[in-house]
């Protein structure tokens, strides 16, 4: 093997031991660098004749492109290999299952207003909504609860900035302003009939929403859900709402046998009013009176706040609680997990 052969093997090896591109640069350097063999042997023929020149030249130009080639092939392997390093590290597995999107859900308190809400309009109540940001005036004064009445300190609330001293703003607590709000309404959409002398249809809603109250502990939250209901007519009597609320109580707990009791008490904003109360006949609750609304005649003072003539109207209001419904029906014990927002008990009602 000649000099020049020799060089070129050597090369090749240089080359095939380079395992980065890095070490490959540097192979190169000492073959085809500024001082690399190649260059020293072209510096050589300087001394030569012509025709040696040309003869010698040819040689190592010919050892020149051999080692240049191998550099080339060299160059392709690493960046060949280094793409394949990359696609390897970077595979997908097509045939993996798929992640499941997490399933949202309605929390228990929205299926119950839901449940609720579809009772009530098989009963051709509508559903009406109101503002938790209130005033005074139809939190209590329109609801015969004038400002030094002792009702007021059963609902502390919270107050916020808008109004002035003597009518300030707040969170409602209770939904009963929607009695006020929604029965004014009804009464100007039917003005010309009640002008006329004439009898306008009946007023027949649910008013569900949130109600604040400055109360804390397993079974009460300073943010809680009520539900109002009223049905206002020229002809509505204690009997009808008797008959509403128990049907109503019946189909929401799913329970033909289920009893209802109406404890006499007191409401500023109703006369009579009466507490209404549910006993079960079987299951983990049978045979216990459960409190679930609070009920009565409405007040002639509210029917006149409403701008109807209380000799001609008369009608009744309940105020239910759905957060104590929602414990009830599914056997929740404390108020505060339906709060919390903790997923592993709101993913159980899914
Ligand atoms: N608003 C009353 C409460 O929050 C409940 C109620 C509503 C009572 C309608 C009578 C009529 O306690």
């Amino acid at each position: 093997m000649n000099e020049l052969d020799a060089l070129v093997d050597s090369a090749r090896q240089g080359f095939e031991q380079a395992a980065t591109p890095a070490d490959l640069e540097n192979a190169k350097a000492v073959f085809l660098g500024k001082s690399g063999r190649i260059t020293e042997l072209m510096k050589g023929l300087a001394s030569l004749s012509i025709d040696e020149k040309k003869a010698r030249g040819a040689v190592i130009n010919q050892a020149k492109q051999a080692i240049e080639a191998a550099l080339n092939a060299r160059r392709q392997a690493l960046a060949d290999a280094e793409l394949d390093a990359q696609l390897k590290a970077e595979a997908l597995d097509v045939t993996l299952a798929g992640r499941q999107p997490g399933q949202g859900g309605l929390h228990p308190v929205s299926l119950t207003l839901e449940r609720i809400e579809g009772i009530f309009g098989s009963m051709g109540f509508d559903v009406a909504q109101g503002p938790e940001i209130e005033s005074d005036w139809f939190n209590f004064t329109a609801l015969n609860t004038p400002e030094d009445h002792p009702a007021r300190s059963m609902h502390d609330t919270f107050y916020v900035e808008g109004g002035t001293a003597t009518a300030p703003n707040l969170l409602r607590t209770h939904t009963s302003p929607m009695q006020i709000r929604h029965a004014v309404q009804h009464v100007n959409a039917h003005r010309a009939l009640l002008d006329a002398g004439e009898t306008m249809p009946e007023i027949r809603v649910i008013a569900p929403g949130r109600t604040y109250r400055v109360d804390s502990d397993a079974t009460h939250s300073p943010m809680f859900h009520q539900c109002e209901g009223l049905w206002i007519g020229a002809n509505v009597s204690f009997k009808d709402l008797k008959v509403v609320f128990t049907d109503f109580c019946r189909t929401f707990f799913e329970s033909d046998d289920l009893v209802l009791r109406f404890r006499p008490s007191f409401f500023p904003f109703t006369e009579p009013s009466a507490e209404i109360d549910i006993q079960f006949q079987s299951g983990p609750l049978a045979g216990r009176w459960l409190e679930v609304a609070g009920s009565g005649q409405v007040h002639p003072n509210v029917v006149r706040n409403m701008g109807l003539d209380p000799e001609k109207y008369i009608g009744f209001a309940f105020g239910m609680g759905p957060d104590r419904l929602t414990m009830l029906r599914y056997g929740v014990n404390d108020l505060r997990l339906f709060f919390d927002g903790d997923i592993r008990f709101l993913s159980q009602f899914q």
